[in-house]
């Protein structure tokens, strides 16, 4: 099977349609990774509410906002279907506060890179095993950095298909269907929390800034955890 094979399966198809045609291309072989944000949120709705045979799991890091905690069993309370929360080794946490500290990432982009693959791309490489295809929430206009992404990618890393199907949608278009359908989400969101990831690493933006200048703020570099390596 070739991305261009993929692409001319699932370009132009609306979400439901494109995300029902994966899950029967690959039976039982795609997984959704989802951050609880509201793209996610908006496609776990579809995935639930249509019941498509597609996996739904989400990292646990361990340091994320209650508001997550809570959003994930409102979730669960709202569609009565299963999410999947992947947690990561307690040894390699362990040894990371040892050597770095509990919030050793604030001293150095090396710090906060080793940080976010123990606690996010090892368990990310577990959630994956045997899947054919990942899906997920990226949207162009969420970062300069995000810009080239497209709707199918090979994703070197972890060698399988990533399919982004949000990839063209506005935040407005977003957020109008999470209103619409009533969808669960996070009220930090309503709070100038555009992205969120782990509590200590994110901040409420202004108005103005880019969606994403409340991820790791106290960097200059590009504001890439290592899930989305090979766009970086
Ligand atoms: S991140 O790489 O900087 O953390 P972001 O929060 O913008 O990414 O989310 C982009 C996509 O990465 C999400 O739509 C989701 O598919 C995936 N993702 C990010 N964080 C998680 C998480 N904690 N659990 C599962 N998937 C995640
Ligand atoms: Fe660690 Fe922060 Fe990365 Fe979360 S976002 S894994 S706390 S460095």
């Amino acid at each position: 099977m070739t991305k261009e094979y993929l692409e001319n399966q699932l370009s132009g198809l609306a979400l439901a349609d494109g995300l029902a045609r994966v899950a029967a291309i690959f039976p039982g072989k795609v997984a959704f990774s989802s951050s609880m944000g509201q793209e996610d949120q908006l496609i776990a709705d579809v995935i639930y509410r249509k019941k498509i045979p597609i996996r739904v799991f989400t990292l646990d890091t361990g340091r994320l906002f209650n508001e997550t905690y809570e959003l994930i069993e409102r979730t669960h309370a709202r569609y009565k279907q299963k999410i999947e929360v992947f947690f990561p080794e307690a040894s390699d946490v362990e040894e990371y506060i040892k050597n770095k500290g509990v919030n050793g990432f604030y001293e150095s982009v090396e710090n906060r890179k080793t940080c976010c693959s123990i606690r996010k791309v090892k368990p990310l490489a577990r959630a994956l095993k045997n899947m054919q295809v990942w899906i997920t929430g990226l949207r162009s206009d969420q970062s300069a950095n995000r810009k080239e992404m497209e709707l199918i990618e090979v994703d070197e890393q972890f060698h399988l298909f990533k399919y982004n199907p949000l990839i063209h949608w506005s935040y407005q278009q977003i957020v109008d269907y999470l209103h619409e359908w009533n969808v669960p989400y996070n009220p930090l969101h309503d709070n100038g929390f555009i992205s969120i990831g782990c509590q200590p690493c994110t901040r409420a933006i202004s108005n103005g800034e880019d969606h994403r200048a409340g991820r790791w703020w106290w960097e200059v570099s590009k504001k890439e955890c290592g899930l989305h390596n090979s766009n970086n």
